[in-house]
């Protein structure tokens, strides 16, 4: 099968596309037809060498976690699902492999693709859907009527947070640059902060949860908008934050957590009913050939996608949005 490939640690000049064999599921497995995957900043994070103490790789490795396609062989231990389902999944980021014509999926990642989402939104979905499910319902006990502010909401997983916050009844504003506050309003934000004209928040403002999917800016800058039990969730670890996190513990009710996505088909189904109850979409950047994972790649790492960027296995590109 066809799959592209990073060469060894670097930036995604490392990559090359090849011929390599197709996997075999294991007994609790599915072998999936990819039809499209999706980028995320972990691809190139893992690839870049960042992480290599954490998360070692061995190469070649073929990036990417999202995918969607079609069921072509089911492992003997799998039972949910059957050849020829469409289906979704994000995969480990220890065995990921979604740049490519197939990949072997663990049954329990996956879910089944939404009616209302063709292959690329669904590719779009898996690993950013989850993160912000997880961050906002689990981390941060996400309820009606609740106020919540989302940083990063053009991006992929805050154009999703923004939406589940919605679905859940909660009063969403989103922080974005100005070319992308329309489309984060029409996905539901009741308030848009344009984070290139404003670094200050009214004094009116405070909220029940902030989910800071960016972290570029220092923890300061949102102590003074938690509620007195507020909670506070970013994507990313720092030092900063994880002493700030025992200090609020031991003297405060406000918290601050840290998101790791351990994913599961269960969230995932979850999702994906709210995509067919028309509360769920997803927002696509650009769409790259498989043979052109290297610029994805680098879009990605321009850090300024608007929604998700997707991989076209089979190759039908479209432009940036
Ligand atoms: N811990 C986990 O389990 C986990 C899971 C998923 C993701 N992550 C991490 O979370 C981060 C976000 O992931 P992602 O997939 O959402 O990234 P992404 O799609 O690349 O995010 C890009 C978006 O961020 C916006 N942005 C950049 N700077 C901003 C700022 N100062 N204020 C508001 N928006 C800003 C950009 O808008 P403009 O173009 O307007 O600047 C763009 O739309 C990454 O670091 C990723 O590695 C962690």
């Amino acid at each position: 099968m066809k799959a592209m490939q990073y060469m060894g640690y670097g930036d995604p000049s490392k990559i090359r596309l090849a011929d390599v064999p197709t996997p075999k599921p294991a007994p609790d497995q599915l072998l999936v037809k990819v039809a499209a995957s999706s980028v995320n900043p972990i691809d190139w994070k893992l690839h870049n060498g960042s992480l290599r103490f954490l998360v070692p790789v061995r190469f070649p490795s073929i990036p990417g976690m999202d995918l969607a396609g079609e069921v072509a062989e089911v492992g003997e231990k799998a039972t949910r699902f059957r050849p020829g389902d469409r289906v979704m999944a994000c995969l480990s980021s220890r065995r990921f492999g979604s740049a490519a014509e197939f990949a072997a999926v663990d049954e329990r990642l996956a879910a089944l693709v939404p009616k209302t989402m063709n292959d690329h939104e669904a590719a779009a979905l898996p690993l950013a859907g989850q993160t912000a499910l997880k961050a906002l319902r689990d981390l941060g006990g996400l309820k009606e009527d609740d106020r919540v502010l989302i940083v990063g909401a053009s991006g992929g997983v805050g154009h999703y947070a923004v939406q589940i916050a919605k679905a859940f009844g909660a009063n969403v504003s989103a922080v974005c640059s100005g070319a992308n506050m329309s489309w984060v309003r029409e996905l539901g934000a009741d308030e848009t902060i344009d984070y290139t004209r404003t670094t200050e928040f009214g004094p009116w403002a405070s909220f029940d949860l902030i989910f800071d999917t960016v972290v570029s800016e220092p923890f300061g800058r949102y102590q003074g908008l938690q509620k007195p039990d507020g909670i506070y969730v970013s994507t990313l670890p720092t030092i900063g934050l994880m002493g700030r996190s025992v200090l609020f513990r031991l003297l405060s009710k406000k918290r601050i957590k840290t998101v790791m996505l351990k994913s599961n088909g269960e969230d995932l189904a979850f999702l994906s009913a709210l995509a067919e109850q028309g509360r769920l979409r997803s927002v696509i950047d650009t769409v790259f050939p498989l043979s052109q994972l290297d610029l994805a790649h680098r879009r990605s790492q321009s850090g300024h996608a608007r929604g998700k960027i997707v991989i076209d296995i089979h190759g039908t590109p479209s432009s940036p949005t």
